[in-house]
């Protein structure tokens, strides 16, 4: 979603935007905009990507060392030039980005309109520029000072960063529910969406938190609180190299993003993971343990893939744990009046950490006293800081719009926080504990393995790239496997994708069975074997072309289905963690057969960062 990136200090404001704009591409975007101060502001903006905007600039005026800019998913207002951030004030002294919902915007506009404005764009962050010129004008007051004061009256999320022809010494930015990162250099100081555009110059940052206002200088950081008073910036060391925000020799990040999973795998278990002793330490687990061991209830709440690896821990817990498990979609569950319960424990799964649904929902089971475990890719984003307790998904970045590594590091981290919660409830045996642990170890082994055939796995998806729609299937630990299939297909071949439960496809969807229906099964070796054997067999007499993922060596299920791609064989608790991986790159290699973007596939954004 919107991308946002700024500049004060001695260098030369555009190119580092503009570079810091690319590196936020991976979020999605329709528009991108600039706008540079020295002496007076020069403001660009253009539909389309980043590409487009410099093509718009060549030539023109770029010089000035304070600046903004900004990719825009629109939200208000098509994706246009005119609406393209940033936005002038009605007096052209201001220009304003802003990342995020102004949900009050109209009654302020209609405010604004019969006070005589009338406006550029469609947009609410022009309504709340305008609104914040009005406050001043109206107060006689400092910018930094009417910012507070419209900030108490705006209900929404936003990051905004604002500069001020009359004060070209200084950015004003401001927080509430969109995230903002301010790296700290020599005399210098960057602003961004998140790290990655920062990354390059200095490894101080500071995470400014909701109602904050920052007023940034060359040589100056101060934060206030919307009272206006001041906070301590908290400054963080940034633990992440260039080289995991680079393509790095692959043709896309998601291709490379697949092929790191071996790796981030081992990472997400580094540490953490001891075969020689047995343990398992996860001492953000670790330290909540007796809450989650008497939880009466776990609920965990998500959005898309990550929702998809929460239904896979609610098989592995309340297998392993014999505690009840409801997984929420973070959407609907924010927005009903859910029951939480006194001893419920809550489970927030998120790569960004910054999915606004999935945050809200915290806020809302926070208000009911529920204690929070969040399961986060991202260091230092706002779902790790709000939550009680938490376990880093240790993926690395991930710029590919649609989500791989992260999904299989959070099936690692939550199978092992389970079997943690499971050891303490005595509920599984030793020896089953030592094998799982065994299991775990060699997960990174055998998705190298799966990665070895991916040639294979580019050829199946060749034969089908032309279908119109696809069917995943699958039980048990599989099923979940089976929708996390089906949504890798859609969002980036955008051939139409259903996941179900292989026993459910009776109940409607064999209706769709003909023979240009490719039916995709999760079908390991499990205890359900013998059943999807079965689910097989009635596709097959209805002429459905069969793709099967299947544990190496099946015979079976090889002579029945038209095409198989084998998996090394693994507890069924720990399957679906390999099982997913073929099918991110049928996924992929449809995608790009079909001549997509795949990283940044149409009307997605990575960061989902308005309802
Ligand atoms: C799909 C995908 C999305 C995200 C969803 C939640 O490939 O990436 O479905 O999983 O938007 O995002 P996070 O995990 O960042 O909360």
């Amino acid at each position: 979603m919107c991308g946002i990136v700024a500049y004060i200090g001695h260098r030369q404001a555009y190119p580092v935007i503009i570079k810091g704009l690319k590196r936020l591409e991976y979020r999605g975007y329709d528009s991108a905009g600039v706008a540079l101060l020295n002496h007076n502001i020069k403001l660009y903006k253009k539909k389309g990507k980043v590409a487009n905007l410099e093509e718009t600039v060549l030539g023109q005026d770029l010089e000035g060392s304070v600046g903004i800019g900004h990719t825009r998913w629109a939200t208000h207002g098509e994706p246009s030039d005119r609406n393209a951030h940033p936005h002038f004030s009605a007096t052209g002294k201001l220009a304003m980005i802003h990342n995020g919902i102004i949900e009050n915007y109209a009654p302020l506009k209609q405010e604004l309109i019969k006070k005589g404005y009338r406006f550029k764009s469609e947009t609410d962050t022009e309504v709340l520029l305008y609104f914040i010129e009005e406050i001043q004008s109206n107060n006689d007051c400092t910018l930094e000072e009417a910012l507070r004061i419209a900030l108490k009256r705006v209900v929404g999320a936003y990051v905004i960063v604002l500069i001020d022809q009359d004060h070209p010494d200084m950015l004003l930015a401001a927080r509430k529910g969109s995230p903002l990162v301010i790296g700290i250099g020599k005399g210098e100081h960057f602003l961004a969406s998140d790290a990655t555009p920062i990354i390059e110059y200095t490894r101080e940052v500071v995470y400014v938190n909701d109602y904050e206002i920052a007023i940034i200088k060359p040589d100056e950081l101060v934060l206030k609180n919307l009272g206006n008073e001041r906070q301590t910036p908290f400054i963080q060391k940034l633990d992440l190299e260039l080289a995991a925000i680079e393509k790095n020799g692959y043709a896309h990040f998601m291709l490379k993003e697949i092929f790191e999973q071996p790796h981030t795998i081992y990472d997400c278990l580094r540490g953490r993971l001891d075969i020689g002793q047995g343990v398992i330490t996860m001492s953000g687990i670790q330290n909540n343990l007796e809450q989650m061991k008497n939880a009466s209830r776990i609920l965990i709440i998500a959005c898309g893939t990550s929702w998809h690896a929460g239904l896979v821990a609610e098989y592995v817990i309340e297998d392993l744990c014999r505690i009840p498990v409801e997984v929420e979609y973070a959407s609907e569950f924010r927005y009903r009046n859910p029951i939480v319960h006194k001893g419920d424990m809550i489970i927030a799964i998120s790569q960004s950490g910054e999915t606004a649904d999935t945050l809200v929902a915290i806020e809302r089971a926070k208000e009911q006293g529920a204690v929070i475990l969040g399961v986060v890719n991202v260091v230092g984003s706002s779902i790790s800081r709000v939550s009680h307790a938490g376990a880093y998904t240790h993926a690395g970045p991930e710029i590919g719009v649609a989500s791989t590594k992260a999904f299989t590091a959070q099936l690692t981290v939550l199978t092992m926080v389970a079997l943690l919660i499971a050891k303490e409830r005595k509920t599984i045996s030793n020896d089953r504990y030592i094998q799982l642990l065994n299991e775990l170890n060699e997960v990174p082994e055998k998705i190298k393995r799966v990665l070895d055939n991916a040639a294979h796995i580019k050829e199946v998806a060749l034969k089908y790239k032309d279908a119109l729609n696809a069917l995943f299937l699958g039980r048990g630990y599989n099923f979940p496997i089976a929708l996390e299939g089906a949504l890798k297909l859609k969002e980036i071949s955008y051939i139409h994708a259903e996941g179900y439960p292989a026993a459910e496809m009776k109940h409607g969807p064999i209706a769709l069975v003909d023979e240009s229906l490719p039916v995709v099964f999760v079908a390991t070796k499990d205890s359900f074997y013998e059943k999807i054997v079965s689910n097989i067999q009635e596709i097959k007499a209805r002429k459905g072309k069969v793709i099967a993922v299947v544990t190496e060596g099946d015979q079976v299920i090889s002579e029945m289905a038209d095409d198989v791609l084998p998996v090394p064989e693994a507890d069924e608790l720990i399957a679906p963690v390999i099982s997913t991986v073929p099918l991110q790159l049928l996924a992929y290699y449809m995608g790009v057969a079909k001549g997509y973007d795949v990283d940044k596939p149409r009307n997605l954004a990575k960061s989902v960062t308005v309802e």
